[in-house]
């Protein structure tokens, strides 16, 4: 053959195909999830996420200083409410000595660099298990958001650098916004989940926290997954109101809608690779189907590859590991 173009040129080695990678990952773009729980010495792995679980503050705080010394740079928090501090306004949520609020105080007085996100939503403290004030079979908005918006300040106070609003009520980015400019917090950012899609992906995380919803579902306030344009709609308006990043979540069946996002803003964007993705990887794995380790760098990559600066994922260590 008399070829003009060979394109195999650039796929012969492993040096020139490193060279040419149009992508790459590295310990800075993860965001990782931690789950935490009451008491001490408590350490549970989540049935449905083998190999994650959910500890207490000091096995935490352990955690956030091995995260740190491997290059991790950001958690994202998330803790599990007593079922008798649950009630439909998530009282427990203002606390300023509620669960939350101490394990930010722990991680930033063990580990200051450390970037710390704090999730922001009703549902953990919802006596339902839902993102919002529950009146009838309604989730009610403009209540709600007036309770997201003295939790975000809450944490603020509590010293958390990203408040992380995962709850898709409209206007919260805006309330959030002009509450921690009302309470002089002009430093602490909010990474938005501006495209959240109502998924069956979530569940083992439900499982983690314990926060199923009680009755109906969540598609009155997450996105319906018919749409992608309409997350343009969602994350434009939510950067509009003061979102300093973005997110699209779930991540793999939605790759789509990060690159339309991506392309869409000029602001960072990330993608959650929700734990109902973490488990597909762990249970095809156990089942000697798939190789984990290059599933996990194919995923984390293809990710990244579609549009997302960062990821909030439970691969995170491995990855790391694996990236070494
Ligand atoms: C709830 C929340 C959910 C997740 C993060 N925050 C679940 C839900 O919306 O029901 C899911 C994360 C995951 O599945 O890994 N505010």
């Amino acid at each position: 053959m008399n070829l003009q173009r060979r394109n195999r040129i650039l796929r012969q080695s492993p040096t020139i195909r490193s060279m040419v990678a149009e992508t790459s990952l590295s310990a800075s773009d993860f965001i990782v999830p931690l789950f935490i729980d009451e008491g001490e010495n408590v350490k549970t792995e989540i049935a449905s996420m083998p190999g994650y679980y959910r500890m207490s503050l000091d096995f935490t705080v352990k955690e956030v200083k091995e995260l740190w010394s491997m290059g991790l740079k950001s958690v994202l928090l998330f803790i599990k409410c007593k079922d008798e501090l649950k009630d439909n306004r998530g009282t427990e949520a203002l606390n300023p000595n509620g669960l939350m609020q101490r394990s930010i105080k722990a991680i930033k007085n063990a580990v200051p660099e450390m970037l710390v996100m704090t999730d922001v939503a009703l549902d953990p403290f919802s006596s339902y298990g839902h993102d919002g004030i529950v009146d009838g079979s309604e989730i009610v908005n403009d209540a709600t958001v007036d309770v997201l918006a003295k939790m975000s300040v809450s944490h603020a106070q509590a010293g958390a650098d990203f408040v992380a609003p995962s709850d898709m009520m409209d206007g919260r980015i805006g309330a959030i916004r002009k509450a921690l400019e009302e309470n002089s917090f002009t430093k602490t950012g909010i990474m938005s989940y501006s495209a959240k899609y109502a998924s069956c992906f979530y569940g083992p995380f439900r499982d983690a926290l314990d926060s199923a919803p009680g009755f109906g579902d969540k598609k009155t306030y997450q996105m319906d997954y018919h749409n992608r344009i309409e997350a343009v709609k969602e994350t434009l308006m939510d950067i509009e109101e003061g979102a300093d990043i973005v997110m699209v979540k779930p991540a793999l069946a939605y790759l789509d809608v990060i690159r339309e996002v991506k392309n869409a803003v000029t602001i960072p964007v990330s993608a959650y690779n929700i734990s109902g993705e973490y488990a597909m990887i762990k249970a095809a794995a156990k089942m000697g189907w798939i190789d984990e380790r290059k599933a996990i760098l194919e995923t984390l990559t293809a990710i990244k590859r579609a549009g997302a600066d960062l990821i909030a994922t439970y691969f995170a260590k491995d990855a790391v590991k694996l990236l070494e």
